[in-house]
């Protein structure tokens, strides 16, 4: 495990360190023992960009890459305000904020991007949850399957009638000849929509408790809601929401910090450890949101760097300035220490989060 900044730049960075998902899936069977069942998402899941090298990676990020640029993200910031809006409308009282707000934006935006019904958003939300846990293997591959299910039936159903979305044009796709299979479609609808919303989600619910727990930076944003859009780096930094989701295995031996990581191993990347490593951030566990926190690697680095990383910035604008203002003196409705974080090494959030709004 790679825990210091410069190191996981580095690996994160490194063509020897590999997201081949053939390579990845070879070594889980090596390494665990015989008997044991392996925990493991349905076949069907697998193609996608983030489990592969360049050139498919490349062909791959290439179709999708012009739909989440910054310009064409700040295009759905009206749709996001208007989702935003309406979900403070339904608020009152003591709340769990994940819930309510953190959550169902994030999906729902993700969801009218991929033509997805907002109704089916509870299943997936158990799915993925389920998937991102320490669940038992059976329970693993029964939610990874029915999302394969569901997933086969929508590019299906995009085939023949497509939407105005941006999914059903990916379906059809022409760029240059090249366009997804089937598979890869489905894989493709999966990493976005699991991508969409089990990050975002985090990231919203992270900041909050991170200001409720330092309410001079709280009160701070709340005087000067123009700082909110830049604290998104600190956010990020202080507490983002992706873990060691971002392993590697070695196609070679590779030195990383003096140690020679022999061929085909396994490389995890703390991306929480890299952020508070203080050779590169000073006084890592003070949060600040004023601090210049850029070149943090809570959307990874190298061509892997995160695909959503305006919608997931203009997300988290739009909502706390919405929550800030709407409910300025929000609280905390549970002791700190009653407060669960969820049972798993990949996505750093919290299981509920208690608010009082009013
Ligand atoms: C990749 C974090 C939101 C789509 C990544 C990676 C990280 C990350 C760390 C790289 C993983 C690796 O190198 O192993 C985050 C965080 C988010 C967020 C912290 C929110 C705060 C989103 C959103 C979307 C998205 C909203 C979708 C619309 C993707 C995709 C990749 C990716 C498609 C794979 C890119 C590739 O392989 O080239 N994200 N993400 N992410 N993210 Fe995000």
């Amino acid at each position: 495990m790679v825990t210091r900044y410069e190191e996981a730049r580095a690996a994160l960075n490194d063509p020897r360190l590999s997201k081949d998902v053939t390579g990845m899936n070879d070594l889980f069977d090596r390494h665990t023992a015989p008997g044991v069942p392996r925990r493991k998402f349905d076949d069907a899941l697998a193609v996608h960009m983030l489990n592969t090298d360049p050139p498919d990676h490349t062909r791959m990020r290439k179709l999708v890459n012009k739909v989440f640029t910054a310009r064409r993200v700040e295009l759905l910031r009206p749709r996001v305000e208007e989702i935003t809006a309406e979900l403070l409308d339904g608020m009152s009282g003591d709340v769990d904020l994940l819930d309510v707000f953190a959550f169902p934006l994030p999906i729902t935006v993700i969801c009218e991007l991929l033509g997805i019904p907002t109704d089916d958003r509870d299943s997936f939300r158990e799915w993925t949850n389920t998937m991102l846990s320490y669940s038992t293997p059976e329970a693993i591959q029964h939610a990874s399957s029915s999302m394969a299910g569901y997933l086969s039936n929508l590019v299906e159903n995009k085939k023949r009638d497509p939407g105005e979305d941006f999914f059903s044009a990916l379906v059809h796709a022409d760029e240059s000849g090249d366009r997804l299979n089937d598979h890869e479609l489905v894989s493709m609808a999966f990493l976005l929509l699991i991508a969409g919303h089990e990050t975002t989600v985090n990231l919203i619910g992270n900041a909050l408790l991170a200001l409720l727990r330092n309410p001079e930076q709280l009160q701070l944003l709340k005087d000067n809601p123009e700082l909110i859009a830049g604290s998104a780096e600190e956010f990020l930094r202080y507490e983002g929401p992706v873990n060691t989701a971002t392993f590697r295995w070695t196609t070679a031996d590779v030195e990383l910090g003096g140690v020679t990581v022999p061929e085909d191993e396994f490389v995890l990347v703390s991306l929480l450890g890299a952020n508070r490593d203080p050779e590169r951030f000073p006084e890592p566990d003070k949060l600040d949101v004023t601090r210049n926190a850029g070149g943090h690697l809570a959307f990874g680095h190298g061509i892997h760097y995160c695909l959503g990383a305006p919608l997931a910035r203009l997300e988290f604008e739009v909502a706390m300035k919405g929550l800030l203002a709407r409910f300025p003196d929000l609280k905390l409705a549970a002791e700190p220490e009653e407060l669960a974080w969820r049972d798993s090494n990949l996505i750093r959030g919290l299981i509920t989060l208690p608010i009082r709004l009013t």
